[in-house]
């Protein structure tokens, strides 16, 4: 009678143990809640946005107004800086928070792109909101005469801005008091073959992060390839990839070494294992194209949030108020999680009921024992 109740108990054990593997991994396998910060600006069309640590606050670009805004967690939108030197004729396109020098950093671009008379590079005081420099980069040119589109920026660690041109595919570099030059050109950067088959096809170099080993990262919308820059000798590599980032724009690096490269079509996570001479996808979080998200940026070292631009309805001749700052998480981050879980719990489980089945032969072979 002894085993036969040692039975059951043990297929009771065996109940309970599957309920709490269930569990588990319903609680686990669920996406983690994301945040939204809804905001309303009457076609505020914003193109470029980072992370103001400092101040617990975005900083927006907008393409529209061509003026900075400030954007707190709780959805109050503020003007930070209209400049009354293009602030209404031109775009703010990349922007980058230089927590660093306590400045912002914004592209100023003319978006008649048959014939843009004005590229440039403004850069103001986190605090005061003074301009500390403002210069053109449509005069900085290999080519007398050529069309400039400069789009993003990234800045490296002593305040230098590197800008993309994504018309001459080269690299500008701003130093911190706002001199500019032509920093990095190479014919591996004007002779990929363009992937891109839409109206955004002569969209060359466009998003740029500084990396704190010493390099750039660019990516070039058209041919969707990935660059390297070193920054001691301005050489450019093509970095090797199974795939390419077709429509990319956009870039940021996260805490953990990895970029984060918006598309036309998704948000990508690249990985490297290599220094960034090779690198492959490692996540993937699917937009509404339609979303037409521009750009991403960290607001810790792994919470990660993108800016939707609705471009398209400003091209459509649309108006729109609600606008949104929002954060993405990728699947293949908290999915990852699961089987770590899984695997934990049926040891567990495993370690029970071999323990009870041990215990059950102690007590059968007692039991016989007795009776013998
Ligand atoms: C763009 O530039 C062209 C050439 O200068 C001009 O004819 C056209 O009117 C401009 N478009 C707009 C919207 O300003
Ligand atoms: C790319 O665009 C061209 C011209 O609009 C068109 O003829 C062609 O079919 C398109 N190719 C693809 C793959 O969409
Ligand atoms: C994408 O956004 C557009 C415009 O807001 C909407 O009409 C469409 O249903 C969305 N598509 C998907 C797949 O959500």
């Amino acid at each position: 009678m002894a085993a036969l109740t040692n039975i059951r108990r043990s297929s009771w054990v065996y109940i309970l143990l599957s309920l709490s593997v269930f569990s588990i991994v319903r609680v686990t396998a669920g996406p983690p809640p994301v945040e939204t910060i809804k905001f309303q600006a009457p076609d505020i069309f914003p193109g470029g946005f980072d992370w103001d640590d400092k101040h617990d606050r975005f900083l927006l670009g907008s393409t529209t107004f061509g003026s900075l805004f400030s954007l707190s967690l709780d959805g109050t939108l503020n003007e930070f800086v209209k400049d009354s030197d293009y602030a209404g004729k031109f775009a703010i396109l990349g922007i980058s928070v230089d927590g660093i020098h306590n400045r912002v950093v914004a592209v100023i671009q003319d978006l008649n792109f048959s014939a843009p008379v004005f590229s440039g590079i403004a850069a103001y005081d986190l605090d005061s909101n003074k301009r500390l420099f403002f210069t053109r980069l449509d005069t900085v040119v290999l080519k007398e005469g050529e069309k400039t589109l400069a789009n993003d920026v990234a800045i490296d660690a002593v305040g230098n801005a590197y800008v993309t041109n994504s018309f001459g595919n080269y690299v500008w570099r701003v130093t911190k008091d706002g001199t500019a030059a032509v920093y990095a050109e190479d014919t591996i950067l004007t002779t990929q073959p363009v992937v891109v088959n839409t109206s955004m096809d002569f969209y060359g170099l466009n998003g740029i992060v500084y990396h704190k080993n010493g390099f750039l990262l660019v990516v070039q919308t058209n041919s969707g390839a990935l660059f390297k820059i070193d920054l001691n000798d301005a050489k450019v590599h093509n970095v090797i990839m199974r795939e390419s980032l077709p429509s990319a724009d956009g870039l940021v690096l996260r805490g953990d070494g990895t970029l984060v490269v918006v598309t036309r079509e998704k948000v990508l996570l690249l990985g490297s294992a290599s220094g960034w001479q090779a690198a492959n996808v490692v996540g993937t979080v699917v937009l509404n194209s339609s979303d037409f998200v521009t750009s991403a940026a960290m607001r810790t070292s792994t919470r990660t949030y993108i800016l939707p631009s609705y471009s398209s309805e400003i091209w459509g001749g649309m108006s729109r108020t609600n606008f949104e700052v929002r954060e993405i998480q990728f699947a293949e981050e908290w999915q990852e999680d699961t089987p770590i879980w899984l695997i934990v719990v049926i040891v567990v489980a495993v370690l029970v009921v071999t323990a009870w089945r041990f215990q059950m032969a102690y007590f059968y072979k007692q039991y016989r024992r007795k009776r013998a």
